[in-house]
Formats: C-alpha cells, structure tokens, sequence
C-alpha cells in the first residue's frame, strides 16, 4: 500500500482508538470511583442504596444507585456498551496495519527467534482468541468457586508465562503489545460476552417484575474487578513502543512483569478497601516495582561499552553507518519501507552521527535494538567498533575528543 495512504489509516485508527479507548477507560474509572464514594448512611428511601452529591463544569449532580421497583424500567436508560466495542474495533485493525502488514519490520527479531513474519501473525491473532476461550473457561470451571483464590493464581501464573514466551519469539516491542492486546481482548469480551449479557438480564427482570438472577450480575461484577486489574499495565502496554530501553531490554520480560505489578498496585490504592478504609500500603509494592525496572535500566546495572583497545578511527565508524543505517537514517533513504527518516534522525553528516553518539549506544550498543529488525545485518565486532569510539569519546577524525 502507498505509503502516505498507510500514514494516514495509521493516524486515523490510533486517533479513534485512543478516543474510544479514553471514553471506555474513563467511564468505568468513574464508575469503580463512584460505587466507592457513594454515601449509604442514614439512607431515608428503602429503594436507594447510596447517593452522592458531584459539582462538575457550570452544574451540581445529584446521583443515586437505586434498585428498580419491580415492572417499572426507566426510559430512556443510558448503558455504557459501546466505548469498549469500539476501542477493539480500532485497535484490531491498528495491530494488523502496523504489525502483521509490515513485512515482519516490528513484529520479528533475528536476534530473538528466527519465526517468519507469517507464523508471528498466526501466534499473535491465535493469542487473542485462545487466551478468552482459556481465560473464560477458567473463571467458570471449579476453581472460581467460594473466594476464587485458585483461579486468581492460576491467571496471574498463565499470564506471567505468556509474557515469558512471547518475549521469547517475537521482537521485544510486539510481545509487548501483543500481552497489552490480548488482556485488551479479554477486557471487550468480559464485557460484551459477560457484562452485557447479565445488564440484560436485569432490564428484562426489571421489565418482567421477576427477582435477577444473581450468578449473572456477580459473574459480571467478578469480570469487571478483573478489568480494573489490568486497565494501568494494558494502557502502559499500548504506551510501550516509544520506550525501547523496556521493550528492547535483556530481560525485557521481567520489564513487563515488574510494570504490570506496579499498575495493578495502583489500582489497589485507587479502588481497593479494607474495612471501608484506603490501602495506601499497596504504595509499596508498586514504588518497589519500579524502583527495580529502574535499576535494571541503570548503567550500573547494563554496563558501558569498554572503552579499551585500539583508537578507532571515524572513517570505520562511517563505513558501519553507511552499510548498516543510512538505508533507512538518512534525507535519502533507500530502504523500502522508511520513506523519510524515522524520527527525522539522519547520519548523513558527521556531525550529526557524533550529536546522537549516546543515542546510538544505548540502541545499538545496549538494547541492540537498532538496525531495526538487524534489517542491514549488522554484526557484533561492528557494534563493539561503534561501542569503542563512543567510550572513546566520539570524535571526528582531526577533532579533539569530547572531555
Ligand atoms: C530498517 C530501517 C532502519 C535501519 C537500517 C536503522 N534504523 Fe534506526 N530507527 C528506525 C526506526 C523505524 C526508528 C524509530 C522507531 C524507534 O525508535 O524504535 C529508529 C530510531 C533510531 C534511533 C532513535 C532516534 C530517536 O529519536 O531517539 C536511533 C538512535 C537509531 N535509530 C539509530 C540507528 C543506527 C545507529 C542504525 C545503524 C546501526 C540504525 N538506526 C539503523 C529504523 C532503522
């Protein structure tokens, strides 16, 4: 496809995602905060089970939670179902436009697993599907009885091993995005096979003067509090591509881990209470989380290139450029796919490959994840070449070295 007509679906999808994605995350934040801010003391109607009193733009809200007397369905009723349907409806096709229809580009890494672009595709789609089947079949089957306990330790385990795996075969920045759209799945189907369908129920009761059928609403209850969990790690996952120093990491797997751990904590301060009270505590965890995946990031932790060895002079430092980086870094780029340089970063000048030298360490050097996909087959000596006059201090043949 013509490369300006991609640019402009990319844009539009992404657009309509997030705009779809912000409707759906941010009413059931609202939702999940008002259930917990609801005042139900001293309530003088039997029918009202809790109110509050909200002052929001140019106007004061009075909202209250209610149970419907039998046979009397208010009209019109506004039900929140089309936010979540949209947000897969556009993220779908974003998945496919820049993952399975870029030749592998973002999708596979050499360096990872040598799965062709194809087979990638069929684990990334057959990864949404067999995860709701697997995920649904679990929170129906015996474990889910009384407290759950079981089947709550059984998802986190699955989930952490399909982080492993993924991470094992494709490229750093699609396991990423691939475990963000798989749980983002899991969210839509909760909510159109589980939450929906139990909402309908209780308008049909509410309509039929019957009593709800309670496995219904607890089971839509149960899939919402599941939603809550993974709603910061998802919105972290769909963020993860600007942030190769996780997804291109060593231990990019544990990156995710340590970062789903700290959003689901946050989530646990925000929503979760004991004995009616915050649960400020889960702070902890979640600082500790990130204290560590920072950590994993630090120098200290990924090590420099060694300075030592033979002065390397510029002109073999240009020469790797040339054949490995230009194709795609440069005002001309040969490349098929980069029409114009990606991030408007080019080595055509000399000076502008010493201006990114700590850029390039970090991608080349430290995370490996440049050339992108090793499209130009770059090798190990030429990367240690590049480490070395970096260490060196990146100078230009005839100019002093940087202090
Ligand atoms: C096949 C095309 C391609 C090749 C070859 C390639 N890059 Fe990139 N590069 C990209 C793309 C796409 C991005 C933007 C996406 C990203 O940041 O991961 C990028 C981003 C970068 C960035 C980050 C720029 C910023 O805004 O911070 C650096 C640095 C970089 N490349 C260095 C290199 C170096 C050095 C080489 C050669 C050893 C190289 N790249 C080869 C496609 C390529």
């Amino acid at each position: 496809m013509d490369a300006v007509i991609l640019d402009w679906l990319n844009l539009g999808l992404r657009w309509a995602h997030l705009i779809a994605g912000i409707g759906w995350i941010g009413t059931s934040l609202y939702f999940m905060w008002l259930d917990a801010a609801l005042i139900r003391t001293n309530l003088s109607r039997p029918d009202l089970e809790g109110y509050t009193w909200l002052l929001h733009s140019g106007g004061f809200y009075l909202v209250e939670r209610r149970k419907l007397p039998p046979g009397q369905l208010p009209s019109p009723i506004h039900w929140f179902k089309w936010e979540a349907g949209m947000t897969f409806l556009t993220g779908f096709p974003l998945l496919v436009l820049v993952y399975y229809m870029t030749g592998g580009l973002y999708l596979v890494d050499p360096a990872v697993s040598s799965i062709t672009p194809g087979w990638a595709a069929v684990v990334g789609v057959g990864l949404l599907i067999v995860s709701w089947a697997v995920y649904d079949q679990i929170w129906t089957s015996p474990l889910a009885r009384g407290s759950g306990r079981p089947a709550v330790v059984v998802s986190w385990i699955l989930l952490f091993a399909v982080v492993y795996g993924l991470t094992r075969v494709l490229s750093g920045r699609a396991a990423f995005i691939h475990v963000g759209a798989m749980l983002g799945t899991i969210m839509v189907a909760n909510v159109w096979m589980r939450i929906i369908p139990a909402q309908k129920d209780l308008i049909a009761s509410a309509e039929a003067g019957r009593t709800v059928d309670d496995t219904l609403s607890t089971r839509a209850k149960q899939r919402s509090t599941h939603n809550s969990y993974v709603t910061f790690p998802v919105i972290f996952m769909m963020l993860s591509h600007h942030y190769p120093a996780l997804y291109a990491h060593p231990l990019n797997w544990l990156m995710l881990v340590l970062l789903i751990v700290a959003g689901a904590a946050v989530r646990q301060v925000m929503l979760a209470r004991d004995k009616g009270k915050p649960t400020d505590w889960w702070l902890v965890p979640a600082a500790a989380a990130l204290g560590v995946a920072v950590f994993l990031t630090s120098p200290a932790w990924l090590g420099g290139g060694a300075g030592g060895g033979d002065r390397v002079a510029f002109a073999a430092v240009k020469g790797v450029i040339e054949r490995r980086c230009v194709s795609c870094h440069s005002r001309t780029p040969t490349d098929d796919v980069f029409k114009v340089a990606p991030n408007n970063v080019t080595f055509d000048a000399p000076e502008s490959i010493r201006a990114h030298a700590e850029t390039i360490r970090t991608r080349v050097v430290l995370l490996k994840n440049m050339p992108l996909a090793n499209k130009t087959g770059i090798t190990e000596l030429e990367r240690a070449l590049l480490a070395r006059w970096i260490a060196q201090g990146a100078a230009l043949d005839g100019a002093p070295a940087r202090p």
